[in-house]
């Protein structure tokens, strides 16, 4: 399986769990910034996992950017997921999350969305994680690679 994960991260804390979750996936897995990575050659993989970053509910520009790039129906045949990192505090639940926003447009692109979008943990803005939210994203890991056989 070819595995990509696309992420953005401010202080560090996205790019932690992006790594997890590359890390739990296979040897092969990589973890890329945005960036980084030219849209048009997602068609290659087998599966991209999506992350950024929650900024005024929505996802970075530099995610927002990458995701307007891809080319339409381009995602078709390739399973997708989503995550975010976020607050984990009421307040800021009016203002929806990343993760549900990219999950959306990936299915939009033709992506076969392969699991919930998930939520992963900071305890401020600048983090740090919460405690086991790197393992839990590897255990989120292993469920898609699981749910894939
Ligand atoms: C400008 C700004 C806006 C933010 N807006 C939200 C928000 O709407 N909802 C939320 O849950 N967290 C919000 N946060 C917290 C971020 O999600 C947190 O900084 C992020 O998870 C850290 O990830 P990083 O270290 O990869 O940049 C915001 C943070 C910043 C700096």
């Amino acid at each position: 399986m070819k595995a990509l994960i696309v992420y953005d991260s401010v202080y560090g804390n996205t790019e932690k769990i992006a790594k997890a979750i590359a890390g739990a996936i296979d040897a092969g897995a990589r973890a890329l910034r945005a960036g980084d990575v030219n849209p048009s050659e997602l068609k290659t993989f087998d599966l991209l996992i999506v992350g950024s970053p929650t900024q005024g509910g929505r996802p970075t520009p530099a995610i927002r950017e990458f995701l307007s790039n891809i080319p339409r129906a381009s995602l078709k045949g390739i399973d997708v997921a989503a995550f975010d990192t976020r607050f984990s505090t009421k307040l800021v639940r009016v203002f929806g999350y990343a993760a549900e926003r990219i999950a959306g447009t990936l299915k939009g692109k033709g992506g076969n969305l392969i699991a919930p979008p998930e939520a992963f943990f900071v305890e401020g803005a600048k983090g740090p994680l919460r405690e086991g939210e790197l393992e839990r994203a590897a255990a989120w890991a292993q469920g898609i690679v699981k749910s894939r056989k």
